[in-house]
């Protein structure tokens, strides 16, 4: 059940969430009559980022059940990662395949010849790191398509305005739009949150959560190699850079920081942080590159006064807890008790979580993350509002909040966030395969890094 409905903003309330006409007017406005696929008509895919999570949204598109689905072309900027995402979903998907080579496209500019493979009404997944999520969306708009995007949406203030415009856009012209916080479709989490909102906890007072554990995924980077470009190495170890991802504090927290401010029903006021680097050295000796900080710990503040406390850790050997937790006057619950959003969920009669104080735990066991593709499919077929794009905007830019206040060591605002005039990369649009990458070393060869204290404009 997509919560958007009845969280959809008037225009004059968007546009001022968003900064303004100014920044509605700034990107292409597109008008078209409604389009949509009936029941049993083919819905066609376009896969633009065949990586690890691409592969998965692809997978859970084809094992809807709500009507006919044909992957039809694939996008990616490198052949291996294509080839490599082509062969695992041809394993088990090749009666719902029809990509021949000539749907298969490489290079920055592949994502539109996906799209242009696809009529009115049909879905692209856009599943490439966050930088290069407003591009993408913008042409799909263009295309008339319906979207699936993974999450983060953005990783700074200009592009979250961008994204809010055409967020905007896509609803006028019908289209429908899901975003990968899959904890919005897990059944435990929105029975939990519907109890929340009847009482059970009384009022909500403090929320915590944590994403602690050794690093992950491209967190760490050493000195790019000989014989690849900066653009290539940080697109493909794209956790380690900031412009591309948001960094792990974007990528990694997005979900549990989302999933406070949906059980509150608010957006934090402001943030402020601390963290460091600690170990910023390979076992081999070589300093890390990579623009992360190994510790993160959070504050934010909601209009009520309401404190949520988010701790993220990327360090081997300390204590680990992947987990968020809401307290109220009445009682306390687990929402996520293991990873970004593992069931159960449960409520206890006081501050213990004991067996005895145990009100209510969650029994369902079914998939989000095939749970939002059943969703936005049977909108689309159902030609039912579903847009998700505002709810996934919130969610990058109060991680980004964060981020930037442990970053800078300030207090950081949602205003001042959003209106943040740094944008990471400017020209994302305009890339090819030999352009200089956003991010260029600086004389020692390393990438420049946050400085809490010096830098306080800026992140880096
Ligand atoms: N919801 C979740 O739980 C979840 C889980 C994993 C990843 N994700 C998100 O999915 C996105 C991708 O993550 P991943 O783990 O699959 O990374 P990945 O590196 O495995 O895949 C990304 C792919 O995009 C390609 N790519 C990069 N720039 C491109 C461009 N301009 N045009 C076309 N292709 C391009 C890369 O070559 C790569 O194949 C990220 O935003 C990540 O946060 C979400």
């Amino acid at each position: 059940m997509s919560t958007q409905k009845k969280t959809q903003p008037s225009r004059r309330e968007f546009l001022k969430a968003a900064g303004g006409v100014a920044a509605a007017a700034t990107l292409p406005t597109f008008a078209f009559p409604t389009v949509h696929p009936q029941g049993s008509d083919e819905i066609r895919l376009a896969l633009v980022g065949c990586g690890g999570r691409g592969g998965g949204a692809a997978a859970n598109a084809l094992s809807t059940t709500s009507g006919p689905v044909k992957l039809v072309a694939m996008a990616d900027v490198f052949q291996d990662r294509l080839d490599d995402t082509f062969k695992n979903l041809d394993k088990g998907f090749k009666k719902t395949m029809d990509v021949p080579k000539d749907r298969q496209f490489i290079g920055f500019d592949g994502y539109k010849k996906a799209m242009d493979c696809l009529k009115p009404g049909d879905v692209v997944i856009l599943t490439t790191p966050p930088a290069f999520r407003w591009v993408h969306f913008q042409y799909a708009i263009s295309k008339k398509l319906n979207v699936f995007m993974e999450k983060p949406v953005t990783v700074d203030g200009p592009t979250s305005k961008k994204m809010f415009a055409l967020g905007e856009q896509a609803s006028a012209a019908g289209l429908k739009v899901g975003v990968g916080l899959m904890s919005r479709h897990a059944p435990w989490l929105q029975q939990l949150h519907e109890r929340v909102q009847n009482g059970e906890l009384g009022e909500i007072i403090l929320m915590r959560g944590y994403r602690m554990h050794g690093p992950a995924a491209t967190f760490e980077s050493t000195p790019k190699p000989d014989g690849i470009s900066d653009l290539e190495y940080q697109i493909r170890r794209f956790h380690s850079f900031l412009w591309c991802s948001g960094g792990c504090f974007n990528d990694f927290y997005i979900h549990i920081v989302d999933q406070g401010c949906w059980m509150k029903n608010a957006l934090p006021v402001s943030a402020q942080a601390i963290g460091g680097r600690h170990y910023k050295q390979s076992p081999e000796g070589l300093t890390f590159v990579d623009q992360n900080l190994d510790t993160y710990g959070v504050e934010y503040t909601f209009p009520d006064g309401t404190k949520f406390f988010f701790d993220g850790r990327c360090i081997e050997g300390a204590y680990g807890k992947f987990s968020s937790y809401l307290h109220g006057t009445k009682g306390v619950a687990i929402a996520s008790r293991a990873n970004d959003c593992g069931g159960p969920s449960s409520i206890y009669k006081g501050q213990k979580m004991t067996p005895e104080s145990l009100l209510w735990q969650s029994t369902d066991r079914s998939n989000p993350y095939q749970n939002e593709w059943d969703e936005l499919m049977k909108a689309i077929r159902g030609n039912k509002p579903f847009n998700e794009v505002k709810q996934g905007v919130n969610a990058s830019l109060v991680s980004s909040m964060g981020r930037m206040a442990a970053h800078t060591g300030q207090e950081i605002t949602y205003d001042a966030m959003l209106n943040c005039e740094h944008e990471f990369a400017p020209n994302v649009d305009k890339l090819t395969l030999g352009s200089p990458s956003p991010l260029m070393p600086e004389a020692n060869g390393r990438y420049p890094i946050p400085q809490p204290g010096i830098k306080t404009t800026k992140e880096y």
